[in-house]
């Protein structure tokens, strides 16, 4: 019953959504892209605002923030979250694409909400762990990412949002506007494609003396791989305990190589929506973590979990991958 009333309810509001995303992508095209303010930066944003108005995963800070965003603000948030997440409500039912933490094994239609369950408790571990907790907390390409502003009242944790310029100029008009409060965070504009990057950070106050967690989540697969290594180079200095939590595709998707050919061209171009483009990814191997355990070698990281988007039943082998790296 509840499903039969969701979906007369989506049905009715179908046009009001559809209105929402066209006004969403013209302001993609003619706002943000030529702002250079991250486009890609909303596609895992969406899928985090819908979990919170369906009400599988709070996130305040990230709806308030919303109304603000030059991509979602206003009416393209009331267009195309708030009347799904009212569908939901009166139904009471709960959609199950933004199921959290979703179904495993999962696919590419739940990974959202896979991918933010891993980091969710892979930050939350660090943090607040009894022995030798992360004191630092650097979000690296952070986008409209919003843990910084989810954290527990009083906790005593030093925030880094890292990215570039317009992203994060964006991001800290909207968290004004919307009155979260981020006093404890420090913004830090960089390009992890120049070598300087991290004395950007570190000229803000960064301390690699401390036990931090670096949160990687979406930025890999934009970079070139020197920026990868040089980055997983730099966390190898922090203290012991120290960790990075981060996704990545695979090379063979990245490079279009079989059984990917198709699946490759069609990734490649709906990245190109945004004016961005897809540079970066790891060799799986036998164990789909060997190119990854590989790549550590060289910066004598430790892998400490694995997982994988998809079945390994799957026509297609998993492609997409979430890591907990740590400094031992
Ligand atoms: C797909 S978004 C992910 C955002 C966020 N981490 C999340 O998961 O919601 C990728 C982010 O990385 C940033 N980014 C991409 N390339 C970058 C670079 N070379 N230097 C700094 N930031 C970069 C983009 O601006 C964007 O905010």
């Amino acid at each position: 019953m509840r499903v039969l009333i969701f979906i007369i309810l989506a049905v009715l509001l179908l046009p009001l959504i559809l209105l929402g995303y066209l006004i969403f992508f013209w302001r993609i095209r003619r706002v943000c892209i030529p702002q250079n303010i991250s486009g890609t930066a909303n596609e895992p944003y969406g899928g985090r605002l819908y979990m919170h108005v369906v009400g599988t995963r709070p996130d305040e800070a990230g709806y308030k923030l919303a109304w603000y965003l030059p991509s979602y603000g206003g009416i393209a948030r009331l267009l195309i979250i708030d009347t799904l997440g009212l569908a939901c409500k009166i139904s009471g039912y709960k959609l199950w694409v933004f199921s959290y933490p979703g179904p495993r094994p999962s696919n590419m239609v739940t990974a959202i909400s896979h991918r933010s369950y891993f980091f969710d408790e892979s930050v939350k571990e660090a943090l607040f762990r009894s022995s030798n907790p992360a004191t630092q907390f650097v979000v690296l390409g952070s986008g409209f990412d919003t843990r910084c502003y989810n954290l527990p009242e009083g906790a005593d944790i030093k925030c880094f949002e890292v990215d570039m310029a317009p992203t994060l100029n964006a991001k800290k008009r909207a968290l004004e506007l919307a009155g979260i409060a981020h006093e404890h965070v420090t913004f830090v504009e960089t390009d992890f494609n120049q070598e300087t990057w991290m004395e950007a950070l570190l000229d803000s106050g960064f301390n690699p003396s401390l036990t931090t967690y670096i949160l990687w989540e979406g930025v890999t697969m934009y970079l070139v791989e020197e920026a990868v290594r040089d980055t997983l180079n730099l966390i190898a200095t922090l203290p012991a305990g120290s960790a990075v939590g981060m996704d990545f595709f695979s090379r063979d998707l990245i490079e279009g190589n079989p059984p990917y050919e198709k699946l490759s061209k069609a990734t490649h171009r709906s990245i190109s929506f945004y004016s961005e483009s897809l540079r970066f990814g790891i060799a799986t191997g036998k164990n789909l973590s060997d190119g990854l355990e590989e790549l550590l070698k060289e910066s004598g990281l430790t892998l400490i979990r694995f997982e994988h988007i998809g079945s390994l039943e799957d026509k297609k082998p998993p492609y997409y991958f979430l890591s907990l790296i740590e400094k031992q």
